[in-house]
């Protein structure tokens, strides 16, 4: 995730790690905006804009910008027109807003409210390209569904990133929210597998992403802990680290 080329649009092709200084600079501003709910994008359209299928997405700096785990799991979805879907950690907005293209009927949400208010912006700009719905809400991983509120498909590219103190910058702020899976990288696939089981439908289905610098030992005993099954159905590499996108079904 840190380390790899973006695949962008080709006018807007960056690599990751940001310079070290400047995020923190970026978190610091995050975390004063934040606090005091000052929580906005300007009213110019970003100029870091990238196409996939007939949708036009913007980018922001505050948000996690689309890569390689992105496309491989969104290749890997299979949506059904009608499908109720469930995206967390939704960052611009792509992925839901392409199984909202295909016909679902998407909630999708973040911890990030810069999130929010991105993919609400890429939601209006391609709303006339959605056969299904979008609805945008803010918050940590299921706390954002109702107790009765159930879904076909839910799905997660976490922040899976080992991550020790040390390797934090500067605290809680974006960048670390999208990346830092704690120090086995599983903290938040772990709570995703645990609860994902109480929202799914009877034909409910869930997929998210693993990369193999986490503990895949720790991952396996997670998975046999519950009741969906589970197994791979995309392996990708990429240099030292292998992206791996599981699926879990009844
Ligand atoms: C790796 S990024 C993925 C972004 C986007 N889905 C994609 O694939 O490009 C992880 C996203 O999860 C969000 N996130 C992290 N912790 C979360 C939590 N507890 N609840 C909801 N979203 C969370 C981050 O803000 C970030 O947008």
């Amino acid at each position: 995730m840190s380390k790899k080329k973006i695949i962008c649009h080709p006018e807007i092709s960056m690599a990751f790690p940001y310079e070290h200084s400047k995020i923190k600079e970026m978190k610091e501003q995050y975390w004063i905006k934040r606090k005091s709910g000052d929580i906005y994008l300007d009213n110019k359209p970003s100029f870091k804009t990238f196409h996939y299928n007939e949708l036009i997405v913007e980018l922001h700096h505050e948000v996690y910008e689309v890569s390689e785990d992105t496309f491989q799991l969104l290749e890997s979805i299979e949506v059904n027109e009608d499908d109720t879907a469930l995206e967390i950690g939704t960052g611009c907005g792509l992925i839901a807003l392409d199984c909202a293209r295909q016909g679902a009927k998407v909630i999708c949400t973040d911890i990030n409210p810069y999130a929010i208010e991105l993919v609400k912006r890429n939601y209006l700009r391609n709303q006339s390209m959605l056969k299904g719905t979008v609805e945008v809400r803010f918050g940590d991983l299921f706390s954002v569904l109702k107790s009765d509120e159930r879904v076909d498909i839910a799905i997660f590219n976490p922040p899976y990133l080992p991550t020790i103190s040390e390797e934090r910058i500067g605290g809680t702020g974006w960048f670390d929210i999208a990346t830092d899976g704690g120090v086995d990288g599983l903290s938040l696939t772990k709570r995703f597998i645990e609860e994902v089981g109480k929202y799914l439908s009877k034909q409910g289905r869930a997929y998210f992403v693993f990369s193999s610098l986490s503990d895949r030992g720790k991952l396996d005993a997670y998975l046999s802990n519950v009741e969906l099954k589970s197994k791979v159905v995309s392996s990708r590499l990429f240099n030292d680290e292998q992206i791996d996108i599981y699926f879990m079904y009844f």
